[in-house]
C-alpha cells in the first residue's frame, strides 16, 4: 500500500472509531431532581411535570440542574410479551419524556436487578434487555438501578452471605449496563447498592457513571452529616464519567435548619457528588432556592477537573476540607460539627497557598483579602464557612 493510502486508511479507522465511540456521559457530577426524598411512593406524572416546570421557572435548569428523575413506584405490570408498562399514576411515559425534553431537561427512571424493587414494584430480573429497550423507546436518559430484592438472589448464592456472592452482583450490574449500551441511547447509569463490596473500586468496570457509597440519607443533620463526612478517603475513585454518590439532597425538606442545609450543599459540592434536589420544587422558600442555586457552590461541584475534595484536618468536631479546582484556585470548607458556634482558623500554608490570597465567601457572597497567611471566621453550630481561594501574588493586591 502506498504511503498516501496507508495514511488515508488509518485516518478512516480513526474517524470510524471516533464515530462508533459512545458519547461520554456524566463528565461532571449529574445534577437534577429526584422524586423519592419528598414524594416517595406518592409521586405522579403531574408531580414530575410540576418539577420540570419549576426548574425552568425558578432558574434551576439554567443553573445546571438537568435530570428529572422518577424514583421507585412508577412500575405497573408486564404484558403477555413481558413488556413492562407504567402504572396508572404514569399514564403515558413517552408523552412525559417528550414533555420533559420540550423543557430542555432530561428524564430519569428507576429499576432493580431483582424481581422486585425496594418498594415491591416490578423489577428487571430476567427482562433486562427488554426493559432497557422500553426505556430507550420512551426517551429515558438516566437509570438508577437499585439492588433491593436482588439481595435475595445473592443471599442464596452466597449461602446467606450477600457480600460473598460478589461476582454475581457485578454480573447483574454489568448486564444492565450492556443492555442500555445496546439500545444506542446515551443513558446515565447510576448504581445503587449502598456501597457494598467497596463499589467505588469496581463501579467503572461495570459501566457505572455514579454509584451510591452509603445507605439511605434522611432529612436530619445526624444522618446527613454521618453520610457526608464518612466520604473522606474516597476522592481517588471519582473523576469525569464516574462519581461517588452519597445520596440525594434533602435541602428544603424541612428537617434541618439553614446552617445545616448549607453544610449539606457545601459538603456535597466538596465531594463532587451528584446534586439531585429531593424537595418539592413547586413549593420552596427563597432560602432553599438560594442554597440550591448558589453559583459558587455549583461551580465547585461541577469543576471540570473533576477532583473530589477530601478532609485536610479534624480537630474534635472542627473539620477543614479542600478541593483543587481547574483554574488553580481551591475550595476550602470550614465545618463545625459541634454544638456551639466556634472560631476556626485556616492557615494558608495548610492548603499550600501563599501568605497573600483572595478569598470569596460562598454563602456570604463577599470577597476578603488575606495578607498575613491566616483567616479566622466564626462558624455556627452544624454550620460551614465555605471559601473559594485564589492564590494571588502580593503585588496583584496592591
Ligand atoms: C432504596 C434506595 C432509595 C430509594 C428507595 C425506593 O431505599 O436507596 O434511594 O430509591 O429504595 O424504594
Amino acid at each position: 500500500m502506498s504511503l498516501t493510502l496507508t495514511l488515508l486508511s488509518s485516518f478512516a479507522t480513526a474517524v470510524c472509531a471516533q464515530t462508533a465511540r459512545p458519547i461520554p456521559l456524566a463528565q461532571t457530577p449529574p445534577m437534577g431532581w429526584n422524586s423519592w426524598n419528598h414524594f416517595a411512593q406518592r409521586v405522579t406524572d403531574a408531580d414530575v411535570r410540576a418539577a420540570a416546570d419549576a426548574m425552568v421557572a425558578n432558574g434551576m435548569r439554567d443553573a445546571g440542574y438537568t435530570y428529572v428523575n422518577i424514583d421507585d413506584s412508577w412500575e405497573g405490570t408486564r404484558d403477555a410479551d413481558g413488556v413492562l408498562h407504567s402504572n396508572n399514576k404514569f399514564p403515558d411515559m413517552k408523552a412525559l419524556a417528550d414533555y420533559v425534553h420540550s423543557k430542555g431537561l432530561k428524564l430519569g427512571i428507576y429499576s432493580s436487578p431483582g424481581a422486585r424493587t425496594c418498594a415491591k414494584y416490578e423489577g428487571s430480573l430476567g427482562h433486562e434487555a427488554q426493559d432497557a429497550k422500553t426505556y430507550a423507546e420512551w426517551g429515558i436518559d438516566f437509570l438508577k438501578y437499585d439492588l433491593c430484592s436482588y439481595g435475595d438472589v445473592l443471599r442464596k448464592e452466597g449461602h446467606g452471605n450477600v457480600a460473598a456472592a460478589f461476582p454475581l452482583q457485578k454480573q447483574a450490574y454489568r448486564k444492565m449496563h450492556d443492555a442500555l449500551a445496546a439500545t444506542g441511547r446515551p443513558i446515565v447509569y447510576s448504581l445503587c447498592q449502598y456501597g457494598m463490596n467497596s463499589v467505588w473500586e469496581w463501579g467503572p468496570e461495570v459501566g457505572g457513571n455514579v454509584w451510591r457509597t452509603t445507605g439511605d440519607i434522611k432529612d436530619t443533620y445526624e444522618r446527613m452529616s454521618l453520610i457526608g463526612f464518612s466520604q473522606a478517603g474516597l476522592a481517588r475513585y471519582a473523576g469525569p464519567g464516574h462519581w461517588n454518590d452519597p445520596d440525594m439532597l434533602e435541602v428544603g425538606n424541612g428537617g434541618m435548619n439553614g446552617d445545616e442545609y448549607r453544610t449539606h450543599m457545601s459538603l456535597w459540592a466538596m465531594l463532587a457528588a451528584p446534586l439531585l434536589a429531593g424537595n418539592d420544587l413547586s413549593k420552596m422558600t427563597a432560602e432553599t432556592l438560594a442554597i440550591l442555586e448558589n453559583r459558587d457552590a455549583i461551580a465547585i461541584d461541577q469543576d471540570p477537573l473533576g477532583i473530589q475534595g477530601d478532609r485536610l484536618s479534624a480537630v474534635g468536631p472542627l473539620e477543614i476540607w479542600s478541593k483543587p479546582l481547574s483554574d488553580g484556585s481551591k475550595a476550602v470548607a470550614l465545618f463545625n460539627r459541634g454544638e456551639l458556634e466556634t472560631p476556626m482558623t485556616l492557615a494558608m500554608r495548610d492548603v499550600s497557598l501563599e501568605t497573600a490570597v483572595k478569598l470569596h465567601d460562598v454563602w456570604a457572597d463577599t470577597d476578603i483579602t488575606v495578607l498575613n497567611g491566616a483567616y479566622t471566621a466564626v462558624v455556627p453550630k452544624h454550620g460551614v464557612v465555605f471559601l473559594r481561594i485564589r492564590n494571588n501574588s502580593y503585588s496583584d493586591m496592591q
